[in-house]
């Protein structure tokens, strides 16, 4: 192997990530093994993380990454296509010179055919050549960047080649998965046993890259390093919390996929379920990943499920129609690709949830979120009460508008608490103004991508940001129900203009209870 690959060194490393780390947090020595290395996901996320953790130092000097898909290619082709994928997806890296050969160097590619059997074989012969080339000491992380449906049987493949195992004691195992993590509760369920019959729940790593993006592991920071914020947070102060994740986009040439999914299981069952039980969930005994994901869990469990019945009042399902977006004109949802010209798959939904907990009791948490919708933006505001006794006359107050606290998870990452202030003069005139940090502002380097935080953690053997069975399956327990009411009541996904906020039943729905959406 190369010889100028590069010692990990946490202490002194230009990646905030891992600076000032102790030396015993350094990823041991691995082979990174992308099943779909050719796809898609392996070329525009994953490669460009591992490779910029490279530059930062962060990857061990005994490493290699193993590519298994079914193009034939040999390891400098593959090189080559991932040099050019870095060029053109991660364009502020430079893919050549002395830190690119090194990282060229790690990378190598098996092919795939239709013997499945014969090319784990294959697999294997390969990994132990490479193993015993860079001395990865038997310790292998699998990345299933296939299709959900080819999960249960890369396992099972991994299994007869007796690749699966984990050798205690000496070497380990892991395996990554990207969700859909099955597309309800049953098939979530199944998916969790055939892979646990396989890998122990602590040998897989369900990764959501919302948990990976910094300004949602800050929620964590914001709440409980602070002071003032957690006294604030339950239903004496708290009015509602809205939790919005908008695209501007439309679903792309994801239509095959989406068609089937909806906007309620593709971003709600995980994303935004994440995100809310981070906002909600009580503060975990310690940072212990096992700590942090039973409070999540817990949090999950809280939440009211939704009954079938009661679907048209707290849910909404959209479905954007063709329009002019920008001064351009634009597909609706049914002239997608691979879309059923009759398609009543949503690419919006709003709900409101409640939590039958002690500290939110009857404070609503209203999400939305949605495909090609004015702008790309995902926040969660916490708007307070009203103050309970209006010392100032109407024509002081009349500007008063409630405090709300903001979190801005991207794209203007940041957060921001808006109050009342004296408009300067000689009268007393009341105007909302507001505080805001930035973190483009407040820290000169720019934030790791999710997936650098998240493969790092998972060579680290770290699981806090990945997602638990009993999370999954709790977030489908919600899911569920809302879906079967859309089918019961035939609830027909409305339409809205793209470069709008969605279908105005959702702004109905607000109204129903005196609230409206914030304008973002
Ligand atoms: C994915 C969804 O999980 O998240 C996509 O499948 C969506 O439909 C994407 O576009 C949004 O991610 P981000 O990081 O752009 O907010």
């Amino acid at each position: 192997m190369v010889e100028d690959l590069q010692f990990t060194n946490l202490e002194s490393s230009p990646n905030p990530l891992r600076r000032g780390l102790p030396r015993e947090k350094a990823v041991m020595p691995c082979v990174f093994v992308v099943f779909g290395g050719t796809g898609d996901l392996a070329h525009r996320k994953l490669l460009p993380a591992l490779y910029h953790l490279y530059r930062g130092g962060l990857l061990p000097r005994k490493f290699a990454i193993l590519s298994y898909a079914s193009g034939d290619l040999t390891d400098d082709q593959y090189r080559e296509s991932i040099q050019e994928s870095i060029q053109n997806f991660a364009p502020s890296m430079s893919a050549e010179g002395n830190k690119w050969e090194g990282f060229a160097q790690l990378l190598h590619h098996c092919r795939r055919t239709s013997d499945v059997a014969e090319s784990m074989q294959r697999l294997k012969k390969r990994l132990a050549e490479i193993d015993s080339s860079v001395r990865a000491e038997g310790n292998y992380l699998f990345y299933l960047a296939v299709p959900p449906s080819a999960f249960a049987a890369t396992a099972k493949g991994l299994h007869d080649v007796g690749l699966a195992q984990d050798p205690e004691g000496r070497a380990w195992r892991r395996l990554i998965i990207e969700k859909p993590f099955g597309t309800d509760l049953q098939s979530a369920r199944n998916l969790n046993r055939e892979l646990q019959s396989i890998f122990r729940e602590e040998q897989i790593y369900r990764i959501d890259h919302y948990w990976g993006k910094e300004t949602v592991q800050n929620i964590l920071v914001f709440r409980f390093a602070n002071e003032f914020v957690e006294p604030l947070l339950n239903s004496t102060y708290v009015d509602h919390i809205q939790i919005t994740v908008a695209e501007n986009i439309g679903v792309e040439q994801r239509g095959k996929f989406y068609d089937v999914t909806g906007a309620l299981r593709d971003m709600v069952q995980n994303h935004l379920l994440q995100v809310t039980a981070l906002v909600c969930m009580e503060p975990p005994p310690s940072l212990d990943p096992e700590a942090v994901r039973d409070e999540k869990t817990k949090l999950l469990r809280s939440i009211r499920r939704i009954q079938p019945e009661d679907v048209t009042e707290v849910t909404v399902r959209g479905q954007y129609a063709p329009g002019v977006f920008l001064g351009e004109r634009v597909k609706g949802y049914r002239e997608e690709d691979d879309v059923a010209p009759d398609s009543d798959v949503e690419t919006y939904v709003a709900l409101k949830l409640n939590i039958d907990n002690r500290r939110w009791h009857g404070v609503p948490i209203y999400l939305r979120t949605g495909k090609r919708l004015a702008k790309r933006v995902s926040e969660v505001a916490v708007r307070l009460r009203n103050v309970p006794q209006m010392l100032f006359d109407d024509a002081q107050a009349s500007e008063i508008q409630p405090n709300v606290i903001s979190l801005q998870i991207q794209p203007d990452e940041g957060i921001s608490v808006r109050f009342q202030a004296k408009v300067p003069g000689l009268t007393l005139n009341i105007r909302p103004v507001r505080m805001d940090f930035k973190y483009g502002a407040a820290f000169a380097p720019s934030a790791p991508e999710a997936y650098e935080r998240l493969l790092l953690d998972a060579m680290l053997g770290d699981t806090s940001l990945y997602a638990r069975d009993g999370f999954v399956e709790a977030a489908w327990e919600l899911v569920d129900p809302i879906i079967e009411g859309w089918q019961l009541t035939k609830m027909p996904a409305h339409s809205y203009l793209p470069g709008s906020w969605g279908p105005k039943e959702a702004d109905d729905m607000m109204a129903r209870d005196g609230r409206r959406w914030r304008r973002l």
